[in-house]
């Protein structure tokens, strides 16, 4: 008897210590992630931090846990952590360690994806333009010099992690760490030859050997070796299987809408899409998915990738680049993980049994002991179709899922949105300058005239062509090629000037004036008539990147600017003459960046003289108060053409309003049926690709903000104002029989018998209120938020009925039955569709 119980209090003893120490340890088996022993359904978004700002860090942590997600997901950026070799900044926007505390502080968990290559639409891809100059270095391969470096700076940060102690195996956030990017792409990993597999073994290896007591993933790389987990990026990933059969099914990038470039019009995926896409993941046994942006942000300064990637990357993400939730896009995602954690026990005791219901219909069960969970798809790209299963019958529209916890009711179906949609508008107001800083100026702004070609005193000549990137170190976007030539005559009429670059933009001056610009492939062969004078003649060329390569094989070395040849073509006699061998002169950056304009401080700002419109290569300057409350600001550039603009010195990156959409291939209501991809659904065709851009509030004091844009092309700067964005309209449209458990349903008190399910609408800021009821009708009301029309059958009482419950307050809600807004159509089924204003 004693012997007995000393042994089940020492076996009671080893339980404590092995539950103690391994608890946050996590593992894999072929099902999921494993923390602390328990396998889990992660449900993650990524935020990358140095796309928004420390303040704004919280709340969209916050907003990410409202919406359902348990784990966030950020690329490390090295190119922001070390600007320069064995310089470190792990300050203000770059405090990775602050952004996975918080993360962990909301209670989520962290997937670190180090890279260190990040692709991400990231300057560089995001390595750091002194490792280009590295001695022998090649990027991305089985070489020593890049192996080194690579290998520093993930031990860096996994160092840095494990100081902080964030990793889960020391009680942290951080669950689960990338090595690598999507090297194993079919463009990628094979045109680095037999270099290559040593080089994702020796990658895999080397992450392993740092013992961060988590799992490593590779994205998108079949031959992940073991313990790396191969994961899935892509827009659909049920069909997706692990390298092996002791490895769980991810899905590192479910890509929620797109990101935006220059010159193109803005994607967007509709979210009935996106819901089918990830409940078809869950499904077909998946068991961790990451959306690909959840807020995607802005690319301030001059960290956009590209060429060509818009400053900003909001990426139609279920949080907008401001900050504010996207409905009806998050609510939706929302209801689609609640439905999804309401199988989780089912999800995480089993395999699915998958079983064809016809045509295009799928079941996938997952049965354990008492608990079920079944997901019921209709793939099919055109009809709905009715389905039975397990004796009942199901309606499924085309390219739908319907999600049942029990394997009976349906929580939720991903085509059929049920959240709160929402109106948002900017409001724009004229720049506002301090009545004692306009610096005498009547226009209130100051200005000062870029040099045409060589001004600074760094500037050196070289026989023949440079290539930009390795000559400019990305110091800047801007690199002068001059010349000066003598000619016996004017060249004559026909002279055309024939230039060939790599990119990515050019603006070409003939005797200090502006002859010509070309961008993308017109930059790439331009041929600029000009007008030349006998005796001197100088060429100034302005080349300019626009964000640095991020993706390919070898990007690294795919160059920008004029290598030539440079070409006078059409001289009088017919002849050419080839300017490529000649001495040029160069000049990295522009004198404005030397001098330090962009804070505004220095340099010598004229404001009594006329202040000069749609001039080139012009700096201008004013102060302004900001926009009073609390609402998030952008500046929009309407009227200027591009440049770069500058906050009280703070960047906020590229603009270039006067690059416009091409004026078709956009759809503004995308049929959300189908495979997704990139084109398929675009919007703001023939519009500027982009014109309002993001000021964080935090980087403006409530008066005397100091302005600041350098004006390559030509603009007003006048015609620039501010916008705030604010939500203007709540929609919401519940049917009778919305149902249960996904939305909530309204019960009678004393009886406790279900009334119906319950409209609620609620102001996304606390500072705002429902103002008035725009539209309110209980029958059968269509349409959708903005749009709403009456049905046939429509109660007299809804509007009244609304106006009473939510007008004044931040939020409201009203049960959806026949027992509040009376009959107005018996043996028809209702709905209430509402459309409320914020203030
Ligand atoms: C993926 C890549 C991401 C991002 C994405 C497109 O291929 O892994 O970093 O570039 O494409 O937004």
């Amino acid at each position: 008897m004693r012997a007995t119980r000393i042994l089940f209090l020492f076996f009671w003893f080893i339980g404590i210590l092995a539950y103690t120490s391994f608890c946050a340890n996590v593992t894999y088996d072929h099902r999921a992630l494993l923390i602390g022993g328990k396998r889990r359904i992660l449900i993650s978004g990524s935020i990358h931090y140095p796309r928004s700002t420390p303040e704004m860090w919280p709340d969209l942590i916050q907003k990410s846990k409202d919406g359902g997600l348990n784990v966030i997901e950020t690329y490390v950026f090295w190119n922001k952590h070390e600007p320069v070799r064995g310089q470190y900044n792990f300050e203000g926007g770059n405090d990775l360690v602050k952004f996975v505390k918080l993360a962990a502080a909301a209670g989520l968990y962290v997937h670190l994806r180090i890279g260190p290559y990040v692709c991400a639409e990231w300057n560089y891809g995001g390595f750091p333009l002194w490792l280009h100059f590295i001695p022998g270095i090649q990027f991305r391969t089985d070489n020593e010099p890049f192996k080194r470096e690579m290998q520093r700076f993930t031990a860096k940060i996994v160092d840095l992690m494990k100081q902080e102690k964030l990793y889960a195996s020391q009680g942290g956030p951080i669950i689960l760490s990338q090595i690598e990017n999507e090297y194993g792409n079919g463009d990628i990993e094979p045109r680095y030859g037999p270099a290559a597999k040593p080089y994702v073994k020796w990658a895999a290896a080397m992450a392993t050997s740092l013992n961060t007591g988590v799992p490593w993933v590779m994205c998108q790389q079949a031959d992940a070796p073991d313990p790396i987990i191969n994961t899935c990026n892509g827009f659909y990933c049920d069909q997706f299987t692990p390298n092996s059969n002791q490895k769980p099914k991810f899905w590192t990038e479910n890509w929620s809408g797109w990101f935006r470039s220059f010159g193109g019009a803005v994607p967007y995926r509709p979210v009935e899409d996106l819901a089918f896409a990830v409940a078809r993941f869950f499904q077909r046994g998946g068991t961790l998915q990451n959306y690909y942006m959840y807020h995607g942000g802005t690319n301030f300064d001059r960290t956009s990738g590209g060429p060509f990637i818009s400053t900003s990357y909001d990426y139609d993400a279920p949080i907008d680049e401001y900050g504010i939730v996207r409905q009806p896009k998050w609510g939706h995602l929302k209801d689609v993980h609640k439905a999804i954690m309401l199988c989780e026990e089912a999800l995480i005791a089993t395999d699915p049994q998958i079983k064809s219901l016809g045509p295009n219909l799928e079941a996938a069960v997952y049965r354990a002991g008492s608990t079920c969970a079944a997901f019921l798809a209709n793939v099919g790209t055109s009809s709905d179709a009715t389905v039975n299963f397990n004796g009942n019958s199901y309606h499924l529209p085309a390219w739908s899922v319907s999600i049942l916890p029990d394997c009976k009711n349906v929580a939720l179906n991903t085509a059929k949105v049920n959240s709160l949609s929402t109106i948002s508008s900017f409001t724009r107001e004229i720049f506002k300058e301090d009545s004692d800083s306009l610096e005498g100026s009547s226009s209130g702004w100051s200005w000062t005239s870029e040099t045409v070609g060589i001004s600074k005193d760094d500037e050196f000549s070289k026989v023949g062509l440079l290539e930009q990137i390795n000559t400019t170190a990305d110091r800047s976007d801007y690199l002068w090629y001059s010349l000066s030539i003598d000619l016996d005559d004017d060249g004559g009429p026909q002279t055309v000037l024939h230039i060939e670059s790599l990119g990515h933009a050019l603006h070409a001056f003939i005797n200090g004036k502006l002859a010509g610009s070309g961008v993308r492939d017109a930059a790439k062969k331009l041929d600029v008539p000009v007008t030349l004078v006998a005796g001197k003649n100088t060429i100034d060329l302005l080349s300019l990147t626009v964000g640095l390569q991020n993706y390919g094989a070898f990007f690294d070395t795919w160059g920008a600017g004029i290598t030539g040849p440079v070409r006078l073509n059409g001289l009088k006699n017919g002849s050419t003459l080839d300017l490529s061998s000649q001495q040029w002169t160069y000049q990295v950056g522009l004198q404005g960046e030397q001098l330090g304009l962009s804070d505004g401080s220095s340099g010598n700002w004229n404001s009594q003289s006329t202040l000069p419109k749609n001039q080139p290569l012009t700096w201008y300057k004013t102060n302004f108060a900001a926009p009073s409350g609390n609402k998030p600001v952008a500046i929009d550039f309407t009227g200027m053409g591009k440049g770069e603009a500058w906050v009280n010195g703070q960047s906020i990156g590229r603009f270039w309003p006067a690059y416009i959409a091409p004026k078709s291939g956009c759809n503004e209501a995308c049929n959300y049926r189908g495979a997704y991809n990139s084109n398929k659904c675009l919007k703001n065709c023939g519009k500027p690709s982009q014109s309002l851009y993001h000021v964080p509030r935090s980087w403006l004091r409530p008066s005397g903000n100091i302005f600041v844009l350098f004006e390559e092309i030509g603009g007003d700067p006048t015609l620039i104002t501010f916008a705030t964005k604010q939500i203007e309209s709540l929609c919401a449209h519940v049917s009778e029989s919305h149902p249960p458990p996904v939305g909530s349903w309204n019960t009678d008190a004393e009886s406790g018998r279900k009334l119906g399910p319950v409209l609620s609408l609620e102001c996304p800021n606390p500072d705002q209120v429902i103002s008035s009821i725009k539209f309110a009708s209980f029958g059968t009301p269509h349409g959708t938020c903005g749009n709403f029309i009456h049905g046939r059958c429509s109660s007299k009482r809804a509007l009244s009925i609304l106006h009473k419950a939510c007008v004044g307050s931040r939020s409201c809600s009203v049960g959806v039955s026949v027992d509040i807004f009376g009959n107005p159509c018996r043996g028809v089924a209702k709905s209430l569709a509402v459309e409320a204003a914020c203030t």
